[in-house]
């Protein structure tokens, strides 16, 4: 019998459970929106396994075993049709900390590492924080959404290294095969090695294309590398457990001794058993979160067309982040936080923290239930007619 479908519209108390996004708020009437998880229960078989574990009460060193990379393969082979073998994957204490490890293992101190902004904010601190210096090409806003015009890739000329991000967090643009292919030919021609970040590669909008930079840009396996994971997808961002995929040896070994020299490869003993039962049963709750995660982004965009013109959803082809244009508020980046904070009541990732393009954006974390989502804005109609008069 068929399990029945999670109610994603449960609202669940999240306060005095240490969540980073609900734990701390000075003020009750706040709503978090900004840290990307999601205010979703795993699905049933996740908790079954980690239930299991639970009770076999041992909780020794850990590595992954065959039937984890085996889950792993399936789930990027259905999910991506992506081939990898078993030995191209290793397990990192998560993404952010991967991206660290590229950076040190594939680039020297005072190189230039490009990154395409605005973009997740962690990618400057990793590049900076390692003594990188950051080389950003700019993404252009179009009728269309987000582009990168051609004579940006120029200035991969001089790099690195690129950190790409695909889904684009936070602009939610789905990068084209034919995108992907222009950005390889360029990186190729200067020599620069790609760190592909796919954590969101599993939240894609009906009727767009998620394809992995490896099937995009064919023979890119010997230059670059993948960063997955079922953090975002499953919502167990806490078990710091991710799967850096390097088909390369040498890239691979390179990657696997600056890991060691760090201590971030250790494996989270729950983070396997979650992972391993998320790849093997997770195709149908994904494809409902998606279903419910567009719905939320359609919601949205008719709320804010009816009830707050001013202010524009840039159209998201995946995530589930929306990247919400308040330019027309008038008010400077600073203005504009305190307004959210303090007359929305709403705690939001400040555009300009993705870069300074992102001035005057904010982006909403809107993976959370339908009646969370509707009274956050309805706190911001509230706050945007108050200041209107
Ligand atoms: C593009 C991107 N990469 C990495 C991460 C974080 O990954 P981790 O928690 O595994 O370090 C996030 C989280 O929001 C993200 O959006």
């Amino acid at each position: 019998m068929k399990e029945q479908k999670q109610s994603f519209d449960q609202v669940l108390e999240r306060r005095g459970s240490n969540s980073l996004k609900w734990d701390n708020l000075a003020d009750p009437q706040m709503i978090p929106m900004w840290v990307a998880d999601m205010d979703f229960q795993v699905m049933p078989e996740i908790q079954e396994a980690l239930h299991k574990r639970a009770e076999h009460g041992i909780f020794g060193y850990a590595g992954p075993d065959d039937s984890y990379r085996q889950a792993v393969c399936g789930w990027m082979q259905r999910r991506h049709q992506l081939e990898i073998s078993p030995e191209s994957i290793l397990c990192s204490n998560g993404v952010v900390s991967a991206l660290k490890t590229a950076i040190q293992a594939f680039s020297s101190p005072g190189d230039a590492v490009a990154v395409i902004t605005p973009v997740y904010y962690p990618f400057y601190r990793a590049i900076e924080s390692n003594g990188r210096k950051i080389h950003p090409l700019s993404l252009t806003l179009k009728e269309e959404g987000y582009v990168l015009e051609d004579s940006e890739l120029e200035k991969l000329d001089g790099a690195t290294l690129l950190l790409f991000c695909n889904p684009h967090n936070p602009v939610g643009k789905v990068w084209t095969e034919q995108e992907q292919q222009k950005i390889g030919a360029a990186c190729l021609r200067y020599g620069v090695k790609v760190v592909s970040d796919e954590i969101h590669a599993d939240f894609i909008r009906p009727g767009i294309r998620m394809v992995p930079f490896w099937n995009a840009v064919p023979g890119s396996r010997a230059w670059s590398i993948l960063c997955t994971a079922p953090s975002k997808t499953f919502n167990l961002a806490a078990l710091w457990t991710s799967n850096i995929l390097i088909d390369d040896p040498a890239m691979r070994e390179a990657f696997a001794k600056v890991m060691d020299r760090n201590g971030t490869g250790n494996p989270n003993i729950f983070g396997i058993d979650a992972c391993r039962a998320a790849c093997s049963c997770g195709d149908q709750w994904v494809d409902d979160l998606n279903e419910y995660i567009d719905s939320n982004f359609r919601f949205m965009k008719n709320y804010l067309s009816a009830e707050l013109p001013q202010l524009k959803m840039i159209e998201p082809q995946g995530t589930y982040l929306a990247w919400v244009d308040c330019r027309n508020l008038g008010m400077n980046a600073r203005e504009l936080e305190a307004f959210m904070k303090q007359e929305a009541h709403l705690l939001l990732d400040e555009g300009e923290i993705f870069g300074k393009a992102g001035a005057g954006f904010e982006r909403f974390n809107i993976a959370c239930p339908r009646p969370v989502l509707e009274q956050a804005l309805d706190q911001l109609r509230d706050a945007v007619h108050r200041l209107e008069g």
